[in-house]
């Protein structure tokens, strides 16, 4: 007689959960009602209909989450932000308010260059309690896994330290939430500096620097008027990819700059912004496999006249990511749920494609194959949200909804009684 297969056995299971798996493309969330997630130590095991998981897994011994038909969707993936820096830049904020421009604050010596004078002056430990405080925020309201740039230090030696910082994060905070660090190698000229010198050093001892100390994971630019060119980024990308880096760019925020198109031609992992993007453009991502990154809380905080065309970038065939793009000048808000709201709101994406581009396209765009989606093998990152359905998260816009974040099997994240909003 043969033996009968051994199920595999379960470490957590959570049952009775509208579960998005977020691994169905990028226009369906997956949903499974009355749907059971079984966890075996740090990775997922079986997801399904609760019925079925008697036959899936041994649960006998298994920690039990009763999910009381609230949704359940794989752990956010926030795929571009600034987590560590020093400053406040609210009164350039409120000057953009009363009617001024991203660019006309920067040219007036304020913007970018005001957050690397005051990371300056800031002590490692004094960054680093920043960085934490804010990627706390970030991890109360699901999400698990996190991309942190420098880009506040500008010269090499000032880089690298911003890079230790980054490491100092991603150590303090392995358990609980994955930092995937970056190297933004072009963010803005030094003051005083000769442009070409600065790129070369940047090409030439910055980028292979941090690839050999292995500080990043991969390498950024920022091509704007007032900041990089296509040539110098891609000179600095080209070099970085050399280096065995992945590659992204900050492209067509403010101006139309072919940003997009470099990104294509260079095989970025993702082109992000896009709010100036053209037809070109557009269609050389879709073909080239690069991920559209959204930040759609930055073009609302810049007053910018229109939102990236999210639809038509789907409707090409572009992967998407959502991210919050946490930084002090143009998205000073750890706020997921504000996010994922704006992404229905403003850019136009169903409920069901502003979730996967916040989980799966996240992941894509870090080059992750391990996260962003509940499937086998998949890393158990999931979350617990106090509502029955997937379209209730962007209506009750910004308010947060994580109960419970579970990183790697582990709960590690509670909201406190009335923290987080519990529609059961
Ligand atoms: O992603 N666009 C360039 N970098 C940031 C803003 C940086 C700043 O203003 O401090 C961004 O929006």
């Amino acid at each position: 007689m043969t033996p009968a297969l051994a199920l595999p056995r379960a470490t957590l299971v959570v049952r009775h959960a509208l579960v998005a798996t977020c691994d169905a493309g990028a226009h369906d969330a997956g949903l499974v009602a009355d749907g059971a997630v079984a966890v075996a130590d740090r990775l997922v095991a079986w997801v399904g209909p609760d019925r079925h998981l008697a036959g899936a897994v041994d649960a006998a011994g298994a920690e039990e989450i009763d999910a009381g038909g609230r949704l359940v969707t794989p752990g956010l993936v926030d795929s571009h932000t600034h987590l560590v820096f020093a400053g406040e830049r609210a009164r350039e904020h409120a000057a953009r308010c009363a009617g001024a421009s991203y660019l006309d604050v920067a040219r007036a010596g304020g913007g970018i260059a005001s957050t690397v004078r005051a990371t300056a002056a800031a002590t490692d430990g004094e960054l680093l309690a920043g960085a934490l405080a804010r990627a706390e925020r970030l991890l109360a309201q699901g999400v698990t896994t996190v991309e942190v740039k420098s880009g506040y230090g500008l010269e090499v030696e000032a880089e690298l330290r911003l890079l230790g910082v980054v490491e100092a994060l991603r150590h303090a905070l392995w358990s609980r939430l994955t930092v995937v660090p970056t190297l933004l190698a072009l963010h803005a000229l030094p003051a005083g500096a000769d442009r070409a010198r600065h790129v070369a050093r940047v090409r030439d001892e910055l980028v292979p620097a941090a690839a050999e100390r292995r500080l990043a994971v991969a390498c950024d630019a920022f091509l704007e008027e007032g900041a990089f060119t296509a040539a110098e980024c891609r000179e600095v990308l080209s070099a970085a990819a050399r280096a065995g880096l992945a590659t992204h760019l900050h492209a067509d925020q403010l101006t139309p700059g072919g940003g997009a198109r470099l990104a294509a031609e260079l095989g970025c992992a993702s082109a992000d912004h896009l709010e100036r993007v053209d037809e070109a453009g557009v269609a050389a991502l879709a073909a080239a496999g690069v991920v559209a990154g959204l930040l759609p809380t930055s073009t609302l905080f810049l007053r910018l006249a229109a939102f990236a065309p999210a639809r038509r970038l789907l409707d090409a065939g572009a992967a998407v990511s959502l991210a919050t793009n946490v930084n002090p000048g143009s998205a000073m808000s750890e706020t997921p749920a504000l996010t994922l709201g704006l992404a229905c709101a403003a850019l136009g994406l169903t409920p069901a494609e502003a979730l996967v581009a916040f989980t799966a396209g996240g992941a894509r765009a870090l080059r992750r194959a391990d996260v962003g989606r509940l499937a086998p093998g998949c890393e158990a990152d999931l979350v617990l949200w106090g509502c029955r359905d997937l379209e209730h998260l962007p209506w009750h816009l910004g308010v947060p909804h994580a109960l419970r974040v579970v990183k790697r099997g582990r709960t590690v994240h509670q909201a406190a009684p009335g923290a987080a909003a519990d529609c059961a």
